[in-house]
């Protein structure tokens, strides 16, 4: 069943966006950047009939007998999206043996994630997402933050069914910590003071938490503690590499998100925390004033020149490095390989 149509893959070949689902010819979509694109390529076409699945169980989720929850759900869905979390579910899955409903399982950490983006695009005042106007734009902010709670109560409906107890209490867990990530990245906006713990704890909350669920996912619900908490630990450690690897990502274009919206915002993030290192009189300027929509490109340009940006994904490489160690008592295989190749992708990612 699973794909080994991997060795005519140019390692060297870039794989650009073709269409928004994410699905296309099997492949998810992303684009990749870097000269490693076997790891991450052969995982995906692994993958691909697995994802196929979730896609589908994940529009039927999102189908609802009101009308406008339903659009909503399904705008952001089509889309696109990576769909990192439901591949990390299965591979995290894999490693233990789950023997569940899989389809279901991979789309709860989903499910949890499209609900956060319906939320955090209004908070953020964000205008693009997936490379379409965000869903608050089109459908107004009550009805697209109603539809972020359907999805959360619904992500919370499954857990319980596809993975039990303990997943669903894992699950509680890591949407409460994303709730306060959320809202302490909300409150220290504007305060270019904050320090980098501060920062750390604010990713490890609103992305490291989910993430490391959907690794563990598979091991909460087939009861397998050792591997549970070494897939959580995990699943953290690349998850705030993710978040950084986010971050630096807003200075770039083709993420399908506005460039330089972090830094509009005046956002602490681990890029900027070097871009002030290295630029004379950045945090002065930024603290008088956040920068005005004509001043905002220069700005980006400054901080892509000044080496921020490889400095940050450098500790976000750094992350990953020990993230992968957590891997070693988990039974080896082709699933335990290919989570080390997308726990990296996760890094070396363009979009
Ligand atoms: C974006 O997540 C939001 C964060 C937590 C940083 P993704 O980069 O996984 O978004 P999609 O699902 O691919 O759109
Ligand atoms: C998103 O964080 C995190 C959650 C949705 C919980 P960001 O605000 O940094 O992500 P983007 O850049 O909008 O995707
Ligand atoms: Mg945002
Ligand atoms: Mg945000």
């Amino acid at each position: 069943m699973e794909s080994e149509a991997v060795s005519g893959v140019d390692p060297h070949a870039v794989v650009r966006r073709t269409e928004p689902s994410g699905l296309a010819n099997g492949r998810p979509g992303v684009v990749l950047a870097g000269p490693h694109l076997a790891g991450p390529e052969a995982v995906f076409l692994r993958l691909a009939p697995r994802v196929q699945q979730g896609e589908e169980r994940l529009r039927a989720l999102v189908g609802s007998d009101v009308d406008v929850v339903e659009a909503v759900g399904r705008y952001l869905v089509v889309a696109g999206g990576k769909r990192l979390r439901p591949m990390l579910t299965v591979l995290g899955a894999g490693t233990v043996g789950f023997r569940g409903d899989l389809a279901g399982l991979m789309c709860v950490a989903e499910l949890i994630h499209l609900g956060s983006l319906l939320h955090d695009d209004v908070v953020d005042g964000a205008e693009l997402r997936r490379g379409r106007l965000a869903a608050h734009k089109v459908y107004g902010n009550a009805a697209t933050i109603l539809t972020g709670d359907f999805c959360l109560a619904r992500a919370v409906l499954l857990a319980a069914e596809a993975g039990g107890h303990r997943a669903v209490t894992e699950l509680a867990r890591a949407v409460t910590a994303m709730a306060e990530g959320e809202v302490l990245q909300l409150q220290r906006a504007g305060n270019l003071d904050t320090t980098l713990d501060a920062y750390l704890e604010m990713v490890d909350k609103k992305s490291a938490a989910l993430i490391a669920w959907a690794a563990a996912a598979g091991a909460y619900a087939a009861g397998r503690e050792r591997e549970a908490v070494a897939l959580e630990r995990f699943g953290r450690g690349v998850g705030v590499a993710f978040q950084i690897t986010d971050d630096v990502l807003d200075y770039a274009d083709g993420t399908g998100k506005r460039v330089g919206a972090d830094l509009r915002e005046r956002k602490l993030t681990l890029p900027l925390v070097h871009a002030m290192e290295r630029i004379p009189g950045l945090r002065e300027r930024l603290i008088a004033a956040a920068p005005t929509e004509a001043e905002l490109p220069g700005l980006v340009a400054e901080v892509r020149e000044s080496g921020a940006l490889d400095a940050a994904l450098v500790e976000a490489h750094r992350r990953v490095e020990d993230a992968l160690g957590c891997l070693e008592i988990l039974p080896a295989g082709p699933d335990r390989d290919a989570l080390a190749v997308l726990g990296t992708y996760l890094v070396e990612r363009a979009s």
